[in-house]
């Protein structure tokens, strides 16, 4: 019988703690214990994005990330990404442009293209499609999802400069 380790975090702004096991991953401890299921699992080897989640303010796959490496860290995730019943940008294109199907790959593009926009508030196309390379979609088909982190940079850039 393993023993559990007691880890404290934050997530998406709130404390939050758990009991996992040595060996588990982020990704496990998010959607087992946590019960937060946004982050899904893909490949569960750092190849498909499907995990993405933020750490301390780095975009990192969930699943190459031990649970018990979590302790003290800001952990932000799909989940914390609508803020007080808005939408996020991105989200609000993505619906737009349909640049979704099954939906599974949508939570770590998202965050992913979140980390884009707080990096590079005006990417080029180039650049948007060279950072979300690590983010894998079998169904949309990456022109949709491009267009849609675009636009969204677009509208977050107005918003700036309106505010
Ligand atoms: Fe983590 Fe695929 S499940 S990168
Ligand atoms: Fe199905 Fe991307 S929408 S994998």
């Amino acid at each position: 019988m393993s023993r559990k380790t007691h880890v404290t975090t934050t997530v998406n702004g709130d404390a939050a703690e758990f009991l996992t096991d040595p060996h588990a991953t982020l990704l496990d401890a998010l959607r087992d214990d946590l019960r937060l299921t946004g982050a899904k699992e893909g490949c569960g080897s750092g190849d498909c994005g499907a995990c993405s989640v933020m750490v301390d303010g780095r975009l990192v796959c969930a699943c190459l990330m031990l649970a018990v490496e979590a302790e003290g860290k800001r952990i932000e995730t799909i989940e914390g990404m609508a803020q007080e019943g808005e939408l996020h940008p991105l989200q609000t294109q993505f619906l737009r442009h349909a640049a979704l199907q099954c939906g599974f790959c949508t939570p770590g593009i998202l965050v992913a293209a979140k980390a884009l926009l707080e990096a590079n508030p005006n990417p080029t196309e180039v650049e948007a499609r060279f950072w979300l390379a690590g983010n894998l979609c079998r169904c949309t088909g990456y022109d949709k999802i491009i267009r849609a982190v675009m636009d969204a940079a677009a509208d977050m850039r107005q918003e700036r400069r309106a505010s």
